[in-house]
């Protein structure tokens, strides 16, 4: 995953292409409407630690990712953040919380049934009584294959990008093919597979790892509407 991705060889050209995103905002108010009286929370694939970040001003956070060049370039921009390397199919941190976050697609990472739900089970096992989840992942397909080309403006100049999908039905694994022109004009590509849980195989992993699902929405108030969505569950067992 790491070696095909350009946005993690370079993780400072990642926070600039997120550098827009609201999903910190939105994943507080998602907070602030289940579980007003949160105060720890650890979130899972945490990258660079954008979203991180900004929660930590409202919560004593963990973040957790695979990638060492991701959690260097965190410890380096966000000194001030307590950010671990570890694998969230097996990590242990030996902490509960009161929220655990899964954000920016990060799940979509894991591609196996199993490993998928040894995933559910670390939620599971950084849990309070009555923790909140909070996951953003892809819950349908992009079926568009036509490539689409847009402007990126790098710390080092103007890059383009032009990005092509691929969605296999059999694996529910969405391709994202893309090419890069960088500032000084080399190419760069990029294979990046994510794959899709729909609405109901979501329900049934968090279910099955003792949660609640309370909501799936696309942040505006209204259910799952596109390809990504926020789910946000309660943990429920004892
Ligand atoms: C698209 S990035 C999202 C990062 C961050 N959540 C955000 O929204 O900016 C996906 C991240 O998931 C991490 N990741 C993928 N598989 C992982 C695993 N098994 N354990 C921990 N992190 C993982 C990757 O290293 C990468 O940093």
């Amino acid at each position: 995953m790491e070696a095909t991705n350009l946005l993690y060889r370079d993780p400072a050209l990642y926070d600039v292409v997120q550098s827009d995103s609201t999903s910190a905002d939105l994943c507080q108010t998602l907070i602030e409407q289940h579980r007003p009286d949160a105060r720890t929370l650890v979130d899972f694939g945490c990258g660079t630690g954008r979203d991180l970040e900004i929660l930590a001003e409202r919560f004593e956070c963990i973040g957790v990712d695979l990638q060492p060049g991701m959690v260097d370039h965190a410890h380096q921009v966000r000194p001030g953040l307590d950010i671990r390397i570890g694998d969230m199919r097996t990590v242990r941190l030996g902490k509960r919380m009161d929220v655990v976050t899964c954000m920016g697609n990060s799940l979509a990472y894991v591609h196996d049934y199993e490993q998928i739900s040894q995933v559910f089970a670390t939620f599971a096992a950084h849990t309070r009584p009555d923790a909140l989840l909070v996951l953003c992942s892809p819950v349908a397909p992009i079926t568009r294959t036509e490539p689409t080309t847009a402007a990126v403006d790098t710390p080092r100049g103007p890059a383009t990008v032009t990005i092509r999908h691929e969605w296999d039905l059999r694996t529910q694994i969405n391709t994202m093919h893309r090419r890069w022109v960088l500032p000084w004009g080399d190419e760069a590509q990029d294979e990046i597979r994510r794959r899709v849980l729909f609405p109901r195989e979501l329900e049934r992993y968090a279910e099955g790892a003792g949660f609640e699902v309370l909501d799936m929405t696309d942040g505006t108030g209204a259910g799952p509407t596109g390809q990504s969505a926020y789910t946000v569950a309660r943990y429920t067992r004892a």
